[in-house]
């Protein structure tokens, strides 16, 4: 393995070029203030970092800014973190932190990913009442002790955040607080990528600073459409095989990690739970979303791909088409996640797919 040369925690990031995906595009918009991307290097905080996603988010959408700290209360993930970004995340239960411990830091922005699970269609659905949302709420009601609050804010979360009680009381907090807000559920499918992951997002901007469209202010908007500029393309949706690690145009920097056995699907599992799988082949233009469960269940848990691509697609059975899960990899890539990201040796295949 490439031994990697660790960047400064406090080293400003600047992409050359603008790449879009829906999290840069709409991290961009946050910084769309006139000038402010150019003239002043914004300091980030990244909330539940996990393996970094947020910030290679930031990094791909050319902000001039510093990521200031992260906090993460998985040890692994911040071994990941550590390993790609050469910063541990700070590792701590986010509900611990004070107003003084958050304006040590002078932030201007403030991204947060938290906990999907209150919210997901496969779980309980318990929203603010489940114990993993209370972090979340418990960091934005800090807001009014601080003497440095943010002035912008970036949240993501699954589809069904919209309609939780979490949600109602963010949007009553942020308004409190002087924030206007913008709301989106966007997917990958909209940029090019072959991957249906539609997700919520939430901007905010305390004022004075305001969004140069404030017609969509308090809307739930589906398109990215409005977050345009003239010459930005949305491209369409590329095939999955560009996304593989042995795909046409795909070079990752590594190789297959481990043999391919271990991602062949057992003929087992093929004959009882066939029906229930969502087969691909390297030229669909759409996979399903990767859970947590991934190669631990078939079922509902993500796509499997064809391996042979068949003269007669119907006519196939599952057995003849050499089922394999995508790799962690190639999960990756979906996620857009740059081709230098990579898992250390000690996090085993399971991990991986629940970290991603
Ligand atoms: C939805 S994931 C965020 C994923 C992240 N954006 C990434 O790119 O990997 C939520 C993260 O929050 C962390 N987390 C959950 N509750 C936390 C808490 N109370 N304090 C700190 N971290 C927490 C989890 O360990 C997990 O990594």
């Amino acid at each position: 393995m490439q031994k990697k040369v660790p960047k400064a925690l406090n080293k400003s990031f600047k992409s050359p070029k603008r790449q879009i995906t829906e999290h840069s595009l709409i991290i961009s918009i946050l910084m769309e203030e006139k000038g402010l991307l150019e003239e002043q290097a914004w300091r980030l905080l990244e909330f539940y970092s996990g393996i970094g996603g947020m910030r290679y988010s930031a990094i791909k959408a050319g902000l001039n800014a510093q990521m200031v700290e992260a906090f993460d209360i998985n040890d692994l993930a911040n071994d990941v973190y550590e390993h790609n970004f050469g910063h541990r995340p700070f590792q701590a239960n986010i509900q611990t932190l004070s107003a003084t411990d958050l304006d040590r830091y002078r932030a201007n922005v403030w991204l947060l990913s938290p906990p999907c699970q209150p919210y997901t269609r496969q779980g309980l659905q318990k929203q603010s009442a489940d114990a993993r949302a209370s972090s979340f709420l418990q960091i934005l009601e800090i807001i009014p002790q601080l003497k440095l609050p943010p002035s912008m804010l970036f949240v993501e979360n699954v589809v069904g955040f919209e309609t939780s009680d979490t949600h109602e009381k963010m949007i009553q907090i942020l308004e409190e607080n002087q924030f206007v807000t913008q709301e989106f559920i966007l997917s990958p499918l909209q940029f090019g990528v072959p991957y249906s992951h539609p997700r919520y997002f939430c901007l905010a901007k305390r004022k004075p600073l305001a969004f140069s469209n404030p017609e969509f202010n308090r809307q739930l908007l589906h398109v990215p459409k409005p977050l345009l500029d003239e010459n930005d393309e949305l491209k369409t949706c590329l095939p999955i095989e560009t996304f593989l690690e042995f795909g046409k145009d795909f070079q990752p920097n590594g190789v297959l990690e481990g043999s391919i056995n271990q991602y062949l699907v057992p003929s087992n599992l093929i004959e009882r739970w066939g029906n229930a799988m969502d087969v691909v082949y390297p030229d669909s233009k759409r996979c399903c979303c990767f859970t947590k469960s991934y190669y631990r269940y078939v079922k509902g848990t993500g796509s499997l791909l064809a391996t042979i691509m068949p003269i007669t697609r119907d006519k196939t059975s599952l057995e003849e088409l050499f089922l394999k899960y995508f790799t962690p990899r190639e999960v990756s890539n979906l996620h857009s996640f740059p081709k230098e990201f990579e898992f250390l040796p000690h996090v085993t295949l399971r991990q991986r797919y629940a970290l991603l």
